[in-house]
């Protein structure tokens, strides 16, 4: 086959293609090189006959190379990019006509089968500074009958033999991101999704990383479907070592079925790779997601939130609530958020979602007065909303019983009650989209906390499953209240992380990590959830004493130095708290303000110490002037002591101040005395120190922390 071969570069990469040479009848292309930049003069002939692989022996007598759509048609004997069929013909389009249209980051490349009646469009771009790699693939039927459409890969990546660990996620309803390791098996190591929305148990990522790779070191590829629906995650070392990674849109029987003309378009995935560890790949997600994919207002301070369901649950009696504010803003909240129960007969959770209407014995006046005294003490107004959701218990419900999605003649199980609206109804969506406007039009509204609490099971609209159009429908409804109200920001929630990733984070402003505000399980829930998105984002509130979900008593600090560095907030009765109580929730909240800036754009910092007895998370500054670190105990240490916090990505030459910013509560327990250096704001050190001989660490209790603050000292360190 004559080649012709195509580069891209970035400031952090070099990505090289080989394709089919214009005009000539070949295969799909594939990906050469996607690795640190490339001299410019670096001639892909050669990298491609460096790479030349022998056929073996016992095999087909031309070696099978990985391209862009694995197929049987080219002798790929593993899992193919795309599987389909018109009544059992052109299962195997081979896509013999490729071209290659260059942008200024972008390829589009379009591969066409004329007798099978098939383009495939692959579109993949390189971000200009944040090494992320964006791939898509298109399928459209150009032929006379249906297409019946099973697999379409949105992006199939090779994968170096160097990458020989994989981890994966699992987790569960007020345990989500939890991370799973392990040596990339022979054969397909495959992750599923059937749950409608992105999951709390497999969210759609896996990250593949030489033998050493820990947070700072090692070689690390990230990949992440951007996507709230159904997934499929799966990883394929074949017998001769070739290795793939895809990602797409998981499909149910029939769901896909493109008429003549028609298109199908997967979401996209995400890749990048660092040779820093996971710290390296956090930060290259991080930076594509601030510069490229959120919504600008997120650029803005996070306001510091109050949000009501832990404090008051469905009991909004006028006087607590107007209680709950006036402490909220006396400790420095500048969001007010009501959750449920605010709506006509919600008195509990087995009524009234879809009647999108005030409760007038609650709220006899309106919201109007909550709202004014919310904003008189200094605080924006947010309003929780769960529209995608009935109960049968409702008046939408009895009005339209038709309108949720279902399967003919089968009833549906409930979750939390409730059934899923049909969005791909356009009369649903309007009345969705009415329902929506008509409130952020009569109320001062700046944020809607966008809950959705249950799996999609019946996902159908009678006769055919219609999830991806369900998620897409659930996008467009979104898109067209954020243009209707362009300052609203909106949260993401599910029962908690249900619906965290880059497809929902085009359009919403932030993620609620969790339903757990149990800081001792959060601890792990927002290491595993930095992995791929920022602080800024991330939903995290001090919660009771006494934790809702968990039954666990945690002491304040550490309820509050777990909840820092996220879009802080609090979500508990403040009345219950003493003077003292409210006064350290005051200082926190002065902190996160003085530091946030820096929390909400810098570059996090994550360990795991003691085999995850303890755990270190923090964030520098993109100029290293600062960082801010919690050290969180969960078990009781190994060891007597703790070993010394040894801390790198400090300038080396340059001296940080470094100072605790609480005191522990019980010092005595496990310490004669106290390493005071920590705690006097006495102790300088050079940035080499902190990295190498670093930080004596008293020995905490578990289930506490402290937190560093570690900032330049501006003067050179003058000995005695
Ligand atoms: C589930 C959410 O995750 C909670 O934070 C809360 O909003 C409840 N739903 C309200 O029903």
């Amino acid at each position: 086959m004559k080649s012709a071969h195509y580069r891209l570069d970035s400031s952090r990469s070099t990505l090289l293609l080989e394709a089919p040479a214009t005009g000539t009848a070949g295969t799909m292309p594939r990906i050469l090189y996607w690795g640190t930049p490339l001299p410019n003069d670096e001639r892909p002939q050669s990298l491609a006959r460096a790479l030349t692989r022998p056929a073996l022996q016992g095999g087909l007598d031309d070696a099978v190379p990985l391209t862009l759509s694995p197929s049987l048609v080219n002798g790929f004997p593993g899992q193919p990019a795309l599987s389909g069929h018109r009544k059992g013909r052109n299962a195997l389009p081979g896509f013999p006509d490729v071209s290659v249209k260059e942008d200024d980051n972008s390829w589009t490349i379009l591969a066409k089968d004329t007798a099978a009646g098939l383009t495939l469009q692959i579109v993949i771009s390189l971000a200009a500074d944040s090494n992320v790699l964006a791939m898509n693939t298109r399928l459209t039927n150009d032929g006379e009958a249906d297409y019946d459409l099973q697999w379409c890969a949105a992006a199939t990546l090779p994968i170096p033999s160097s990458h020989e660990e994989i981890l994966s996620f699992r987790g569960r309803w007020c345990g989500e991101f939890q991370t799973a390791r392990r040596r990339a098996p022979v054969g397909i190591l495959m992750r599923e999704n059937r749950r409608g929305r992105t999951s709390h148990d497999s969210f759609p990522a896996m990250i593949l990383g030489t033998e050493d790779f820990n947070e700072t070191t090692g070689a690390v590829i990230g990949a992440h479907l951007a996507w709230s629906g159904n997934h499929r995650v799966l990883h394929e070392r074949l017998p001769d070592g070739t290795r793939q990674l895809q990602m797409g849109e998981l499909l149910l029987p029939g769901e896909v079925m493109l008429g003549p003309g028609q298109s199908y378009q997967s979401p996209d995935v995400c890749f990048t790779f660092s040779d820093e560890g996971l710290g390296g790949l956090s930060s290259n997600f991080h930076r594509f997601l601030r510069s490229d994919l959120l919504p600008p207002q997120t650029r803005k301070p996070r306001p510091v939130t109050l949000n009501t369901w832990e404090a008051i649950y469905f009991d909004h009696a006028p006087e607590k609530l107007s209680h709950l504010a006036k402490l909220a803003a006396q400790v420095g909240v500048e969001r007010f958020v009501l959750d449920d129960g605010w709506f006509k007969d919600r008195n509990d959770d087995r009524t009234s979602l879809g009647d999108w209407v005030l409760d007038e014995k609650k709220y006899p006046h309106g919201l109007e007065p909550l709202i004014s005294e919310v904003q008189n003490l200094g605080m924006e107004f947010g309003l929780w909303v769960e529209p995608e959701m009935v109960n049968p218990d409702s008046d939408l419900f009895r009005a339209h019983p038709d309108w949720v999605l279902h399967l003919e003649s089968l009833q549906e199980p409930t979750g939390r009650y409730q059934h899923v609206l049909n969005l791909t109804r356009p009369e649903a969506a309007q009345y969705l989209f009415d329902s929506l406007d008509a409130l952020l039009k009569a109320y001062p509204i700046s944020y809607l906390k966008w809950d959705m609490n249950r799996d999609l099971s019946h996902q159908a609209d009678g006769q055919s499953f219609v999830t991806g159009q369900q998620t897409k429908a659930l996008y467009a409804l979104i898109d067209r209240l954020r243009e209707s109200h362009p300052t609203v920001e909106i949260e993401s929630c599910a029962s908690g992380g249900g619906r965290a990733d880059f497809g929902i984070l085009r359009r919403t402003h932030r993620i609620w990590a969790s339903d757990s505000n149990d800081a001792h399980d959060r601890q792990s829930i927002q290491q595993g959830f930095s992995l791929f998105f920022p602080p800024e984002i991330m939903g995290a509130h001090i919660g009771p004493m006494h934790c809702h979900t968990t039954g666990r008593c945690l002491d304040l600090d550490f309820r509050a130095i777990t909840a820092f560095f996220g879009h802080f907030g609090l979500e508990a009765d403040l009345s219950q708290l003493s003077e003292e109580e409210l006064s350290r929730v005051t200082d926190y909240i002065a902190l996160h303000k003085d530091w946030r800036s820096i929390l909400h754009s810098g570059r996090v910092l994550r360990q795991v110490l003691e085999d995850g007895r303890a755990l270190l998370f923090g964030v520098l500054a993109q100029d290293l002037t600062k960082a801010m670190v919690s050290y969180a105990v969960m078990e009781q240490t190994r060891d007597a002591l703790t070993a010394p916090l040894r801390l790198p990505g400090l300038d080396p030459d340059r001296f940080y101040r470094v100072c605790a910013f609480n005191q522990l509560s019980n010092p005595g327990r496990r310490m004669k005395n106290m390493p005071d250096a920590l705690f006097d704001g006495s102790l300088i050190l050079s940035g080499r120190a902190i990295a190498g001989s670093g930080i004596q660490i008293p020995v905490l209790d578990p289930d506490t922390a402290l937190l560093l603050q570690i900032t330049e000292s501006g003067m050179a360190y003058v000995s005695g």
